[in-house]
């Protein structure tokens, strides 16, 4: 994580918290141990040393630095938040019977689903000791209010899953519940440690809220249009999984009575057949539905951008500003 092989925006934010993030990994390791239950390291040393980004334990520790935190508890806060994403990841494998997490085979193929179940479990409850240790009832509220609203964002998208009546409001609550509720979290609680303004609190919120749904909008495109070995997933997984996302959904919406009757059968009573997948991508092709959500994409990350007006110019500000364009710069 901390060499600097191009000057990627996370690779620069990464290199200027270097030290920092060296600590989180240090924490991440000590607290994903368990004396009692050797199921527990194997899990999580199979998902850590796998790596992964580290974005939003990076989004707190930038947004501490922002606002001129000189204390160490951010360095805690940073390893609660990637405990909650990986408890989460775990449960969401699970739920969605992925065969790759991280360019591996997840936990619940290596293992069980119990094993990912339980020590999901476990992650989200290290989480919570984590938080604690810093005294900030105020972190511990906004952490708590995240986790919740990830199990809420997670369960939406179960029951809107295979359901053609979702429309793109349904979407973006799902999105802003899943992933971006953790991305906002992550920045507003480094904000909040700082003792940073009202304003700036605000302002780190919104910038991780628009940053998460610019995210997770481009990992939905990538799922059908990105390179397998650079995104560490398959291609074809939520169409397999029946999972509405914006380029079905807008394809839906202006679909004809066949076509209509192609998605019905697919996506709905899923009976799928080979060569389905790329019919789906000849219909969203057809009606340019990746290119309407890669600019949905694109206007998310702006209003990310456009967040960070409010916050002090400063060099990590700049580095969220790339960031925010990274996100989307990754799709074609
Ligand atoms: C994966 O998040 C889950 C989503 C919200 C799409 P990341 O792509 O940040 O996962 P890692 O931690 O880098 O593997
Ligand atoms: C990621 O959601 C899991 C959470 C945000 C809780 P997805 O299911 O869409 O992401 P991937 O594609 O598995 O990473
Ligand atoms: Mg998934
Ligand atoms: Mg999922």
């Amino acid at each position: 994580m901390n060499q600097v092989k191009t000057q990627k925006p996370h690779d620069m934010l990464a290199a200027t918290l270097s030290g920092e993030m060296a600590a989180v990994n240090t924490l991440i390791q000590t607290r994903m141990a368990s004396e009692h239950a050797p199921r527990i390291p194997e899990v999580t040393a199979h998902l850590v040393e796998a790596g992964g980004k580290r974005l939003r334990p990076m989004l707190t520790l930038a947004a501490a630095r922002l606002c001129g935190y000189e204390g160490e508890h951010h360095i805690k806060l940073a390893a609660t938040v990637e405990f909650i994403h990986t408890a989460t990841l775990l449960h969401d494998d699970v739920v969605d019977e992925s065969s790759q997490r991280r360019g591996r085979p997840p936990a619940n193929l290596l293992w069980d689903n119990k094993s990912s179940v339980l020590v999901g479990d476990y992650l989200f409850s290290r989480s919570f000791q984590l938080m604690v240790e810093t005294g900030s009832l105020r972190v511990l509220d906004i952490l708590a209010n995240a986790s919740a609203t990830i199990a809420e964002g997670e369960v939406l998208q179960m029951t809107a899953a295979s359901n053609l009546a979702t429309d793109e409001a349904i979407y973006l609550q799902v999105v802003r519940g899943k992933t971006a509720a953790l991305f906002s979290a992550a920045t507003e609680v480094g904000g909040v440690i700082a003792g940073g303004s009202a304003a700036e609190v605000k302002a780190l919120y919104d910038y991780g809220d628009a940053l998460g749904i610019a995210f997770q909008i481009a990992d939905d495109l990538l799922d059908y249009q990105g390179d397998s070995k650079a995104t560490g997933k398959n291609v074809g997984d939520d169409f397999r999984e029946r999972k509405l996302t914006l380029p079905v959904i807008k394809a839906w919406a202006t679909a004809s009575d066949e076509e209509r009757a192609f998605w019905q059968r697919t996506i709905e009573k899923g009976r799928q057949e080979e060569g389905d997948l790329d019919q789906a991508l000849a219909l969203m092709a057809k009606y340019d539905t990746l290119e309407a959500t890669r600019r949905d994409a694109l206007l998310w990350a702006e209003k990310a951008t456009q967040a960070l007006a409010d916050l002090p110019d400063h060099p990590i500000r700049h580095m969220l500003h790339d960031l925010a364009e990274y996100v989307v710069a990754r799709l074609h």
